[in-house]
């Protein structure tokens, strides 16, 4: 599949969904951060915003769920119209059982991992996923500064995937920059997902573009 972009709308104008998402066509999915106050504290927007995002996009929806009772909650993302579902290790109770329903529901499983939580313990979970994600922040805020401690585990997950003989993504969330994307990639992510730095740009779509020469040039 190759380099991918997936940016996040969390700072985007969010009285104007539709309209932040039609300033970037050049993105490979859109990444919504779902946040519920208890898992993160922050709180953000929940299933019936994100299937009126759905239906008023061709673009795939990245559904990136910080919530506690993820094994409850993804499954309705997914009839919403999410392509890809992602949830997060630290709130799940049942990972096999959940990913298995999503993908059972058509869509991409995905896990992700807070930076304190280590890849290694789920090297036996890899094969029924089809992306990880490596945050490279605390999640619950836009703009943070990109947590360079954590680029060890997306080398380690390069590994691992390569070693099962796995085709999954490894996306990054977190700091994405036209300054770190270049370490992501080379450290061996392929999916990138970048808020402020492609919602602060004067062209959102231009800045995606930037954001994807750099990281194909480092990959
Ligand atoms: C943080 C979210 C991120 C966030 C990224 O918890 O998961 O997706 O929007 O924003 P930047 O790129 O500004 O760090
Ligand atoms: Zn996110």
């Amino acid at each position: 599949m190759g380099i991918q972009i997936t940016p996040s709308i969390l700072n985007a104008d969010l009285a104007r969904l539709a309209d932040e998402v039609a300033r970037i066509p050049s993105a490979d999915m859109v990444h919504v951060d779902v946040m519920d106050n208890h898992f993160v504290p922050n709180l953000t927007l929940g299933v019936p915003v994100f299937e009126s995002l759905s239906k008023a996009t061709d673009l795939p929806l990245d559904a990136h769920l910080m919530i506690e009772d993820a094994d409850r909650w993804a499954p309705a993302y997914v009839e919403a119209g999410a392509a890809s579902v992602t949830f997060h290790i630290e709130a799940v109770r049942a990972p096999v059982r959940l990913a298995r329903e999503i993908r059972a529901k058509g869509a991409r499983a995905s896990m992700a991992l807070k930076p304190a939580t280590p890849i290694d313990p789920y090297e036996d979970l890899l094969p029924e996923l089809d992306m990880l994600l490596v945050m490279t922040v605390e999640p619950g805020f836009g703009g943070q500064k990109f947590l360079d401690l954590c680029l060890p585990k997306i080398r380690r997950t390069r590994e691992l995937i390569a070693k099962h003989g796995l085709e999954m993504w490894l996306q990054v969330d977190g700091g994405v920059s036209l300054e770190t994307i270049e370490r992501c990639a080379d450290a061996g992510a392929d999916v990138f997902v970048a808020g402020s730095a492609v919602y602060s740009a004067d062209d959102p779509d231009a800045m995606i573009r930037e954001l994807r020469a750099k990281a194909e040039a480092a990959s």
